[in-house]
């Protein structure tokens, strides 16, 4: 296991998580606040009733239970993490008569093809050994129409892009290009695909057809 798959194993981390490690680390990388994060992904992955939302490798469920606060009637939304810790907290603090939380491994999503008419994973897919195969399920579970939504990192083509990857790698953290997700987007059948860059991160969307 490496460092970063390690960090995210710890209970101290699941412990200051969300109110100080995200606000402070995605400020960082992106410029952008949690707050900003968490309209973008209300507004991009279009809720506004009952849809069944996944939200792949949810950490303490610090987007899950704000993306069902958008929801009604039998609206839900799933948050599926690894790391029990993290679990842990997500049921603490952030439960609702609309969660619920599901262990399990993104790679190998416990779902049926077509279940869910939304799937977000944002700031994880660097940390994922696979996170290709792990982009690949989240398709192979979005329903026709549906709408996927994902944060990662974002390094530039350049001499300085290869030297941070370089760097990152050597903790567990993948930098990706501008191209991998929209294509394999593309490649998949996706439409309506947009990319946003900000800084160090990239936020892509796009419809399942
Ligand atoms: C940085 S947190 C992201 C939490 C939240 N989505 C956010 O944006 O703040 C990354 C999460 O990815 C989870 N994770 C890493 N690899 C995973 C895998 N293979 N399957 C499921 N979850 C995984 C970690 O356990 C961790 O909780």
């Amino acid at each position: 296991m490496n460092l970063a798959r390690k960090t995210m194993n710890a209970p101290a981390l699941a412990a200051v998580y969300e109110h100080a490690w995200r606000p402070t680390l995605f400020y960082l990388a992106s410029g952008r606040t949690t707050g900003d994060d968490r309209r973008d992904a209300v507004d991009t992955l279009r809720l506004d009733g009952e849809q069944k939302v996944l939200d792949l490798a949810c950490g303490p469920g610090n987007f899950t239970r704000h993306l069902s606060d958008h929801l009604t009637g039998d609206g839900y939304v799933t948050g599926l993490d690894y790391s029990e810790p993290m679990l842990a907290k997500a049921a603490a603090d952030n439960s609702g008569p609309r969660v619920g939380y599901v262990r399990g491994d993104a790679r190998t999503l416990p779902f049926a093809d077509g279940t869910f008419d939304a799937v977000c994973c944002f700031g994880a897919l660097y940390l994922i050994p696979d996170p290709i195969t792990a982009t690949r399920e989240m398709i192979r579970v979005l329903a026709p129409g549906g709408r996927i939504a994902i944060t990662t990192s974002y390094r530039d083509d350049n001499l300085f892009g290869r030297a941070t990857t370089l760097a990152a790698s050597i903790s567990g953290l993948r930098l990706f290009d501008r191209d991998t997700f929209p294509r394999l987007f593309a490649e998949s059948g996706l439409t309506e695909i947009h990319q946003r860059v900000h800084r160090f991160m990239q936020y892509v969307d796009a419809t399942k057809a």
